[in-house]
Order: structure tokens, then sequence, then C-alpha cells
């Protein structure tokens, strides 16, 4: 038994530098089976995918114009741009699925390690504006936004803002074991 994690998972990360270089769609189809084969309450993949690749420019803007000022200055530059949404309520039962958002949130996570297999990264983005993207992506009633995500090749990051350079990096801090894990009950 190996002592260390994936490789895959070990060196992911978030870059807000991407090259120039396009994804083909074959390549990007990839990417969505990858989040389509995580699992969900009762399998209702709740998960759904508004996309636009930068070559596409009239969808692409569309995208990049919901996003913070913030995460336009760096993600107008990724190669594709995704809205991910969830579906609120179960469709059996009209129930609403507490889960929904989880859900999204596993298919990413297939999505994201899919995409490092391929030696192509994702950037996730909560700085959005929701009532924005539900009017300009429109999106229906029964879903809703969960997050952004900008996808592509690493780029250089001196094409940054000096700000943004110097926030990039591979290794983020992470929180020891003993504070996220708790045997039994979690107490103080
Ligand atoms: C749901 C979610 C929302 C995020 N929102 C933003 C965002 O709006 N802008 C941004 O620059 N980074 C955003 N991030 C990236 C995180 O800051 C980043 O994942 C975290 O610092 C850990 O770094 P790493 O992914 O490089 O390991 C977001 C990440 C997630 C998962």
């Amino acid at each position: 038994m190996s002592n260390s994690i994936l490789p895959i998972i070990e060196e992911r990360w978030s870059p807000r530098a991407f090259s120039s270089k396009s994804i083909s769609k074959e390549d990007l189809n990839l990417l969505f089976k990858a989040a389509g084969k995580a699992a969900s309450c009762f399998n209702e993949q709740p998960w759904r995918f508004v996309y636009a690749r930068k070559e596409d420019t009239e969808n692409f803007d569309r995208l990049v114009s919901c996003l913070t000022e913030f995460n336009q200055v760096w993600a107008k530059n990724a190669a594709v741009l995704v809205a991910t949404l969830a579906k609120k309520n179960f469709e059996q039962t009209g129930e609403p699925n507490k889960h929904s958002w989880h859900d999204v949130g596993l298919a990413m996570g297939n999505m994201s390690l899919q995409a490092m297999s391929m030696d192509i990264y994702l950037h996730h983005m909560a700085g959005y504006e929701s009532e924005k993207a539900i009017e300009k992506l429109d999106i229906p009633t029964d879903f809703e936004p969960v997050s952004f995500v900008a996808i592509g090749h690493l780029g250089d990051k001196e094409q940054l803002p000096n700000d943004l350079k110097e926030k990039e990096s591979p290794k983020s801090p992470r929180r020891d074991l003993d504070e996220i894990t708790f045997v039994g009950q979690m107490g103080t």
C-alpha cells in the first residue's frame, strides 16, 4: 500500500494564468462525461452545465459578464467557461433536494481530476452575480447557479496583474488532519 495520495490529487491546483491553447469539443465532452459519472442522491444527477469555448465569442462574453470584476480580469483568458447549475427539487417527488449542491460538487471533483489527467486545469469561482446569471443564461426556475468554472491549460503567470501574480501558487496551505478529523464525536 502506497503511503502517498494519487499524483493527480496532489498536483491539482487552481491557476489564474491560462495559456491561449484551446480545448477541443471532444476533450471538453470527456470532462463533462467524468462529471456525469459522479454519485448523486437517488441518482438524481442534479448537475447541469452552461458553457462556452473562447472561440464562441458571443456566448463566452455573456458568461464572462456574469463574473465579478476580480474574476473577469483573469477568467476571460480561459479556454472554456462553465456555469454549474443544480436542480432544486427531486424529479420523482418534487421535494427539495437538500443535497443537490453537494452532488454538483462531487461532479466537479470528478471533472477536475479527469482534467488533471489531460493536463487541463480548473479554477472554480463563487464570484459571480447570481441574478444576472439566471437572466443572461436563461436559467429555468427549477435550477439555480452553483458556481462558475474557468478551464484551460497552464499559462505564464507574467501575464497576470501584479497582485494576482503574487497569489499564483500551486501550493495553497491545507489544514492538518487532526483539525479536520474526529473519532466518534466532534466536541470542541
Ligand atoms: C466553490 C469555490 C469558489 C471559489 N471562488 C473563487 C473565486 O470567486 N475567485 C477565485 O479567484 N478563486 C476562487 N476559488 C478558488 C479557491 O480560492 C482555491 O480553490 C483555494 O484557495 C485552494 O487553492 P487550490 O485550489 O489551488 O488548492 C473558489 C474555489 C471553490 C471550490
